[in-house]
């Protein structure tokens, strides 16, 4: 790993505290890093209605994207579950199109050093996107 993922973690783990969310309780952080070396944290958001909740790790790609960051080497995600929280089918979706070329790291909150480490291609394989 040519960067400092354990920053990255670390910076997720902050964020997580942010996390919204009154129904089911499980908080999680995410923190995205650019190509430029900025990181975007962000945590899940709750909604009453339930399928509007959103994801950390889309409420961190949709603040970094509306902000004009568009290349992206690495997301870190933060969960209290063992082995650490694996990112939904919707968020694999938005990281392949949006951050194709990603490490994906995954940690549990209470051990934050047993780091999981994935690709956004292992993760989703054989991806739908639109070229244009
Ligand atoms: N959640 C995330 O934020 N990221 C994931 O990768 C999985 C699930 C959130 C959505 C919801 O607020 C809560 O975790 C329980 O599903």
């Amino acid at each position: 790993m040519k960067f400092d993922y354990k920053k990255l973690v670390a910076v997720a783990a902050k964020a997580r505290l942010g996390s919204v969310s009154p129904y089911s309780k499980f908080k999680v952080g995410a923190a995205l890093l650019t190509k430029a070396g900025e990181i975007i944290g962000g945590a899940n958001v709750e909604s009453a209605s339930y399928g509007l909740t959103c994801c950390a790790e889309r409420i961190a790609l949709f603040k970094a994207l509306t902000d004009g960051k568009k290349h992206f080497t690495a997301i870190a995600i933060v969960a209290r579950c063992d082995g650490g929280p694996m990112p939904c089918g919707a968020c694999r979706q938005l990281l392949a199109e949006y951050a194709p070329d990603a490490r994906v790291f995954v940690a549990d909150s209470d051990d934050l050093k047993s780091a999981k480490a994935f690709t956004v291609r292992k993760l989703l394989p054989s991806a739908f996107v639109l070229k244009n």
